[in-house]
């Protein structure tokens, strides 16, 4: 119902943890609870946009009008957004907002490990992709506008800014993680939006109202 001002528009979005295995029955993982992403996805899909979600486990439902494909791992997750980003439809926007795990475990053992009298396993990591940078890469694939988000603690602006340039996504919305926030895993969110032209800091709202403001602000860039 409403306007739909994304019509036609194809959109790919990351949401929620990675589960990096050690062993079959225990893993690597971090507290995204997905709530944003889905938010995301959702005010996306409300403006009309078709989109494609990429959900690392979470225990929310899958959002009104997307397509859900669920991964536990960075490397699924990565093949998941590569699927869509080469579809036959091109997308159009990409919004980055899951908590992929930077590093998983190096030769996950495929039995599970036992207390032997060994004393514990060492647990060697090796670096996952890095799908925000994958999806920045020029290319006649790239969407044209990606999406980062930058999770911080300590100078978060600072810090975002050149992760935006690192990373090369056009905007990045920065959020403080530090001790004490509830940025993981809470209701509400307070973000910074980063583009070549400036910072905009929104106030404190839920992370509903920040996927519907962010999808606004995507909607409006589009039809400039
Ligand atoms: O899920 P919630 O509980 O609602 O919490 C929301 C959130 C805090 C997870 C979300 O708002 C957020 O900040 N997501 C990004 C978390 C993160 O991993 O940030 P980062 O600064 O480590 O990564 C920067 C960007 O690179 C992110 O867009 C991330 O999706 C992307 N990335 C990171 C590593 C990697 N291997 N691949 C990636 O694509």
């Amino acid at each position: 119902s409403g306007r739909k001002p994304l019509a036609g528009k194809r959109a790919l979005v990351t949401s929620g943890p990675t589960h990096e295995p050690i062993d079959p029955v225990r893993y690597i993982a971090n507290r995204s609870s997905g709530k944003q992403g889905h938010a995301i996805a959702a005010a996306l899909a409300a403006l009309g946009a078709d989109v494609t979600l990429v959900s690392g486990p979470t225990r929310l439902p899958d959002p009104p009008g997307c397509t859900v494909v669920a991964i536990e791992t960075a490397r699924e997750m990565l093949a998941a957004c590569l699927a869509a980003r080469d579809a036959a439809v091109p997308v159009d926007i990409a919004v980055c907002a899951a908590a992929v795990a930077d590093w998983r475990v190096a030769g996950a053992s495929d039995r599970k490990l036992k207390k032997d009298g060994g004393g514990p396993p060492a647990l060697a990591l090796t670096e996952n992709p890095d799908i925000l940078a994958t999806l920045s890469q020029a290319g006649p694939r790239r969407p044209a506008l990606v999406i980062g988000f930058a999770a911080e603690t300590g100078d978060v602006v600072a810090t975002a800014t050149a992760k935006r340039a690192r990373k090369g996504c056009d905007w990045i919305v920065a959020n403080d993680v530090s001790l004490g926030t509830t940025t993981f895993g809470g209701t509400d969110n307070t973000v910074h939006i980063i583009r070549a032209d400036g910072v905009e800091s929104w106030p404190t709202m839920g992370k509903d109202a920040v996927g519907a403001r962010l999808a606004e602000a995507i909607a409006a860039h589009v039809a400039d």
